[in-house]
């Protein structure tokens, strides 16, 4: 039995977060002043929830947080999910998001472990607006040389993820164009989603796939390359097939109609959405002692009824009942 909701959609994704703890405080993400609220469970039972979801089908882990590198016991725990096989019996691909402050000593453990890959997250490429964004000093060196400890170690291609928003780093645009050329990475930007702590989100913030395009033209144009239907970003390379950009366009071209993800929050809750506002807690029912075979039903059931879409921008747009931070991107 393979996981799909009732529009059809095949659930091959599984993002699990392992804390809601972090050490920036991204000014798209988190306030200044507010730590983690959700308690975290044991790294053994992620993997149990893991192996059964991995026996519905699921053919890629992706592990967030929070800052999934503040918790102890990831290496051991991406070794645990290396051991799994999909249904088809292939490996499991095994990616983490990080926002990269601890990643250079971590990288070279991680690959050895079996880690397919790493994104970073990385939204200036000048080391005071970096600062000014994850409010957090001299951040930016760390994590560029936790970028390259990633290549090295051969967790290549490296992804960026780069959160845009209008008057704080929307003049990075061209620089990360050459950064791309430059570093080997693929650069990807993201439209800012109504997801964080402070609520400061507005259409007009948003810096859309359009005007990315129009800007980075102005540099040089970026033609279009093929992508996967589930996968969250466009993917452009430069005109002369130098330097690979993505555009996660969320807000301006919705990707719902494709989505293959489903959550596991850091205290073991289900969510089928981003922007749920109900989740399941499967860590309850685990802890009241169930089988596999019952979990397996459970997540099902819940992944059947899985939303439709988002709802940004729409009059009566109802908040997600977590922010980003708590949820794990
Ligand atoms: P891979 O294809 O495995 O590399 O993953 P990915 O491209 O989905 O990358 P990643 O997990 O880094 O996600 C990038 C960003 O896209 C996230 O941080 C979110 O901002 C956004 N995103 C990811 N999944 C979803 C989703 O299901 N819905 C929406 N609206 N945004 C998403
Ligand atoms: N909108 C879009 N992307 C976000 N991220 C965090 N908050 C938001 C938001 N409000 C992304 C960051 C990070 C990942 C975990 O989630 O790029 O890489
Ligand atoms: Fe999937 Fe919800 Fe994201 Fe749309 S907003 S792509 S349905 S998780």
């Amino acid at each position: 039995m393979l996981l799909t909701d009732k529009f059809g959609r095949r659930i091959s994704d599984l993002r699990i977060s392992i804390t809601d703890r972090c050490n920036y405080r991204c000014v798209y993400c988190r306030s200044g002043s507010d730590g983690p609220q959700f308690p975290e469970m044991p790294i053994a039972d992620y993997l149990r929830m893991a192996r059964v979801f991995v026996g519905l089908g699921i053919t890629k882990v992706r592990l967030t947080g929070g800052e999934p590198l503040l918790r102890k016991g990831l290496v051991d725990m991406v070794r645990e999910l290396g051991q799994m096989h999909t249904v088809e019996g292939n490996r499991l691909d095994i990616a983490i998001t990080t926002n990269g402050h601890l990643l250079a000593e971590m990288a070279q453990p991680l690959a050895d472990a079996g880690l397919s890959r790493v994104t970073v997250s990385m939204d200036a490429v000048d080391a005071d607006r970096f600062a000014r964004i994850t409010r957090v000093p001299n951040g930016y060196e760390r994590v560029l040389a936790g970028v390259r400890a990633a290549q090295q170690a051969g967790l290549s291609p490296v992804k960026i993820n780069c959160v845009l928003m209008r008057g704080f780093n929307d003049d990075q645009i061209t620089a990360f164009g050459r950064f791309a050329r430059e570093q080997g990475v693929a650069v990807r930007f993201i439209e800012f989603m109504p997801l964080e702590e402070d609520r400061v989100w507005t259409p007009e913030i948003v810096v859309t796939l359009d005007e990315i395009l129009r800007r980075m033209a102005e540099f040089m144009p970026l033609r279009e390359i093929g992508h996967m239907g589930s996968d969250t970003a466009r993917r452009y390379v430069f005109e002369d097939g130098l330097g690979e950009i993505g555009i996660i366009a969320p807000v301006s071209h919705p990707f719902c109609g494709h989505c293959s993800r489903v959550r596991v929050t850091s205290d073991g809750k289900i969510r089928t959405c981003l922007f749920s506002v109900r989740e399941h807690d499967l860590a309850a029912l685990m802890q009241a002692g169930c089988s596999d075979e019952d979990m397996a039903d459970f997540i099902c059931d819940v992944v059947d009824h899985k939303e439709e879409r988002h709802h940004i921008g729409e009059p009566g747009f109802i908040p997600a009942s977590r922010t980003m931070v708590h949820i794990g991107g």
